[in-house]
């Protein structure tokens, strides 16, 4: 606490809020990351599910995705944007109590959420299952958001705005559309709403949310993250500041048209499929544009991989980018997804963009932002060698179960026997997908230790940082007591 007082009277920052979403961050994770493992294990032994109907797998699903994408990676975007906008604007916060209000109200809906999916109150409208008063209540938070990072913007004491910023706002914007109509529906009780939408066109609707979550969400906002950190880390500007500006307008064009693959093969008209599909397919351009950029921004330093753990992180994270963003384009066509819709291999993509993509550029930027929010020295560089390889050790047992369960499926699905029957019953199928699903939950405990690893090596730094602080603060104090 000491270190914070003195921090923030000499900080022309704030600091603090950065601090705090970094915290909440690793708490949501933790805790999203535990329920997704326990989700897995269900998954793999069905009595985990101990006939208690909060821990059941339905319940927990939701509940996983909640904490990890909104409790985890939506604090880590908070944190890390507050950050960004003020070091690259010179300019403090435009309100440290909106700041403040921001941080509690975007928390206070993330736990809402998750009780709430806890007793089965629910949309059912998959990343969206906030009932109405939340939704509310995000909307409110959202609209401050925004408010307050063009108002820092506006303060800069620098003509540019730095691209980091761009990728950030459109974020901001994007997903303030996306939460507004997606969930525009009619309350009939405190803990229950109906939408406006119905149909193919309610489909339509929460899929143009829930792939542009992803598209704003789970990945231009991170991609602001990787265009402040990664410079930052390697100690070089980027690779290539135009192909940046080019990177942001075409993906921001394209991922809004693409919705509809998610809805392949069903009522929606086929017109509008092949649309999502061509659309999906040009989204491998900016994405790769983007993913070299980032990488070569390393060019001339590239001994920094053997030498700085962090640095792996970052470039892994965009590995994996580039991979989540190929394997999405592909199976966006008509033929493939008919192969890997309702399998195992979606899981696998999704994860392999998750935890690959998001989760391993946050804690890249993690290890860069938390030496200097506590202004120390990070406790074991070791410990992130450690952490590296235990998650990427879990990536990638995560996504090849998921491979093997998903085309397996896929294929015992649509497999014919002589006469034109189907040569597996579902049951079949599932007792096919028991061994994967074992594998993929050893991944999931992989990935999570590596991440309390994380949390150990940062509160060790931030209780170094507290102890040097108050010794500094002691001498201070002896020294003007000797003088008198
Ligand atoms: C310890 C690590 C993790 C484990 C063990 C895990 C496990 C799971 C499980 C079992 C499911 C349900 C799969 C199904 O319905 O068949 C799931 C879904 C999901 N998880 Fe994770 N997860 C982990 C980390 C993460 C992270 C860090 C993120 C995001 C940043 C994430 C995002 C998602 C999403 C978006 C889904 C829904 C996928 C879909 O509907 O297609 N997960 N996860
Ligand atoms: C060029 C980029 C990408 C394209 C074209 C793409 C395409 C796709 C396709 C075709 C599906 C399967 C839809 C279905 O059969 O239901 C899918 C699912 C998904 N993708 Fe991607 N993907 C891309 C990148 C990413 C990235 C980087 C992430 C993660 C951070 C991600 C997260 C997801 C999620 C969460 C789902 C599951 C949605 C659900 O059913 O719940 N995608 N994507």
């Amino acid at each position: 606490m000491v270190q914070t007082t003195v921090a923030s009277a000499a900080q022309p920052y704030n600091y603090e809020i950065v601090r705090r979403f970094t915290i909440a961050a690793l708490v949501w994770g933790v805790l999203g990351m535990l329920a997704g493992l326990y989700a897995a294990l269900e998954l793999s032994f069905p009595w985990l599910n101990l006939e208690i109907p909060e821990l059941t797998f339905g319940r927990l699903r939701p509940v996983h995705t909640t904490l990890v994408i909104f409790g985890f990676g939506g604090s880590a975007l908070f944190a890390t944007s507050y950050y960004v906008v003020q070091r690259t604007c010179q300019a403090r916060l435009a309100s440290d109590t909106l700041a403040s209000f921001t941080f509690w109200g975007w928390n206070a809906a993330v736990g809402l959420g998750a009780l709430s999916y806890m007793l089965g109150i629910t949309q059912s409208r998959e990343y969206a299952e906030f009932e109405w008063p939340i939704d509310i209540l995000i909307t409110v938070v959202w609209v401050a958001y925004l408010y307050l990072y063009v108002a820092t913007l506006r303060r800069r004491s620098q003509p540019h705005i730095y691209v980091a910023n761009w990728f950030y706002v459109g974020f901001i914007l994007a997903t303030a559309i996306l939460h507004v109509f997606n969930n525009l529906a009619i309350p009939v009780s405190l803990t229950k709403s109906y939408s406006l939408f119905s149909g193919v066109q309610d489909a339509m609707t929460q899929w143009w949310y829930g792939h542009n979550a992803v598209g704003f969400f789970l990945t231009a906002a991170f991609l602001g993250m990787m265009y402040y950190f990664v410079p930052k880390q390697a100690g070089r500007p980027v690779y290539s500041y135009r192909l940046s500006i080019i990177h942001f307008w075409a993906l921001i064009f394209l991922y809004m048209w693409a919705g509809g693959h998610h809805l392949h093969w069903t009522a929606l008209p086929d017109w509008t499929s092949t649309l999502a599909a061509t659309f999906s397919v040009m989204l491998l351009l900016p994405s790769w544009g983007g993913m070299i950029n980032g990488i070569m921004t390393l060019s001339g330093a590239w001994e920094k991989l053997r030498t700085d753990p962090v640095m792996l992180f970052l470039i892994t994270g965009l590995s994996f980018y580039g991979m989540s963003t190929f394997e999405g384009p592909m199976m966006s066509l008509k033929s493939v997804n008919a192969l890997s819709h309702y399998t195992d291999w979606t899981i696998g993509h999704v994860h392999s963009g998750a935890l690959g993509w998001v989760a391993m550029i946050t804690f890249g930027s993690f290890y860069h932002l938390v030496p200097r929010l506590w202004d120390t020295r990070l406790h074991s560089t070791r410990l992130v060698y450690v952490h590296f390889w235990l998650a990427t050790i879990g990536i990638v047992l995560y996504i090849t179960a998921m491979w093997v369960a998903g085309i397996g499926q896929g294929l015992m699905l649509r497999g014919f026997d002589e006469y034109g029957n189907l040569a597996y019953s579902f049951i079949e199928t599932v007792r096919f997908l028991h061994w994967p699903y074992v594998v993929r939950a050893i991944g999931g405990a992989f990935f999570l230790a590596g991440v309390l690893v994380m949390v150990y090596n940062f509160a060790m730094t931030v209780a170094a940082a507290r102890r040097e602080a108050a010794a500094l603060e002691a001498k201070l104090a002896a020294k003007l007591a000797a003088r008198g």
